[in-house]
This record gives structure tokens, sequence and C-alpha cells, in this order.
């Protein structure tokens, strides 16, 4: 049987997870924060690591690049997630989807809300929601400077510590969404590699339970 590939990514995942793996024996064989390869070999459940994009785990797992992968909730909700497995929640990389603003900002009435977010599809949903007529500004990162520059009025993003939102003028107005690292597992492999990814969950999750 082949041996499990897991997909992780670097920054706050990866330096979450990467004391996890190793208390349930996963060992890279380099310095993964060093390293320029992006396909480590690994000793122990897992056979090899990728080191990939955030938003790129689903789709090397979806497509049995990786058996297995780690992403954030706010990555495996904006993806769509009905063809993967999503056995576990870590409880780790924990942090909120919100809404935020500049401070005091007044919001529009006569006109739509222009809201900047890499995560255009959960801030559509969410608005749509609320019947808030909005118009979307597709951004890769540093959203957080889009409402100082008049790019936008407000923005979707990831809040930890509130420390970047913050530095930059801005509160959060709203939560849309808890967020944490979620275990996932491509369909087919779950039943050709049944076993293996069972255990790799089990141990994991009796880690967890610690
Ligand atoms: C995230 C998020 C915010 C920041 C929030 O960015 O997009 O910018 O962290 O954290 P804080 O509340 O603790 O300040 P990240 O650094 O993960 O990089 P990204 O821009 O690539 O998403």
């Amino acid at each position: 049987m082949k041996p499990l590939t897991l997909a992780l990514a670097k920054g706050r995942i990866l330096e979450d997870t990467l004391p996890l793996l190793e208390r349930i024996g996963v060992r890279p064989q380099q310095d993964l924060t060093r390293t320029r390869e992006l396909r480590i070999a690994a000793e122990g459940p897992v056979g090899a690591l990728l080191i990939v994009r955030s938003s790129d785990v689903p789709t090397y797992v979806e497509h049995g690049a990786a058996q297995l992968g780690i992403a954030g909730k706010d990555v495996l909700r904006e993806h769509g997630s009905g063809t993967l497995y999503e056995p576990l929640d870590l409880n780790i990389a924990r942090c909120r989807l919100c809404v935020a603003a500049p401070v005091g900002w007044q919001p529009p009435q006569r006109r739509r809300w222009r809201i900047a977010t890499k995560y255009v599809q959960q801030a559509r949903d969410y608005f749509a929601e609320r019947g808030q007529q909005v118009e979307i500004i597709k951004l890769y990162g540093s959203m957080e400077l889009a409402p100082l520059v008049g790019l936008a009025d407000a923005i979707v993003d990831l809040v930890d510590t509130g420390n970047t939102l913050k530095a930059n003028g801005l509160e959060p107005i709203a939560e849309i969404n808890s967020i944490s690292s979620r275990l996932i597992v491509n369909k087919a492999a779950m039943k050709l590699q049944a076993v293996a990814i069972r255990e790799f969950t089990a141990a994991l999750e009796a880690q967890l339970a610690r």
C-alpha cells in the first residue's frame, strides 16, 4: 500500500500543526520552516508532506495528490467541502471570520456597501442572508488596507488577536464564523487506504484529547 501524503499550508497552520504531528510520530526528514523543497519525505504514519498555499490544500486532497490535508475552516467553506471528508476538528489555529470597518464607521444609506475580501463566497452569503446589498471587491491579502485608502467601506477577514485591525484603524462589527483547522481526507482514499487513514485520525484524536 502506498504511504500516505499530507498537504499542509505554511504559516499559522504549519506552526501549530508540526508539534502535534511530531507527537503522533510524524518525522519530516528536513526542517520544514527552512527548506525550499515543497515535498518533504517523512517517516512514521505519513510518508511525505506537501507544503502548499492554504487555499490550495483542498484541491490537492480532492484530486488525490495527497490523501490527507490540514486546512482552515475558512478555506474549506470557500472551496465548498462536499467533495472531501472532514473527520476531525483539530481545534488549532483558531480565529474568527469577521466584518470589520473603520472605527466609528457610519454605513452608507443610499448605496451598496463596498466590501474587500478574499472570502468572496462567505461574504456574499453573509450579506445576502441579511438582505444587505454589497459590492464585493476581491483581494488576495492585506485587506485591512482597503478602507484606509478608499478602496472599500469595510472588509471581511480573519481576526485573531485583533492587532492588525487596530493598527489600521479598524474594528470588528460582526462575526460571521468561528474558524479552526480541520483534517480533510480524499474520498477514494478513505476506502482504499481505510486502515491507515483511520489509524492516523485516531492517533491525532487521542493526542487532542490529552
Ligand atoms: C491573517 C488575517 C489578518 C491577520 C489577523 O493574515 O488576514 O490580516 O492574520 O491576525 P490578528 O488579528 O492576530 O492581527 P495572515 O497573517 O494569516 O496572512 P494572510 O494575509 O496571507 O492571510
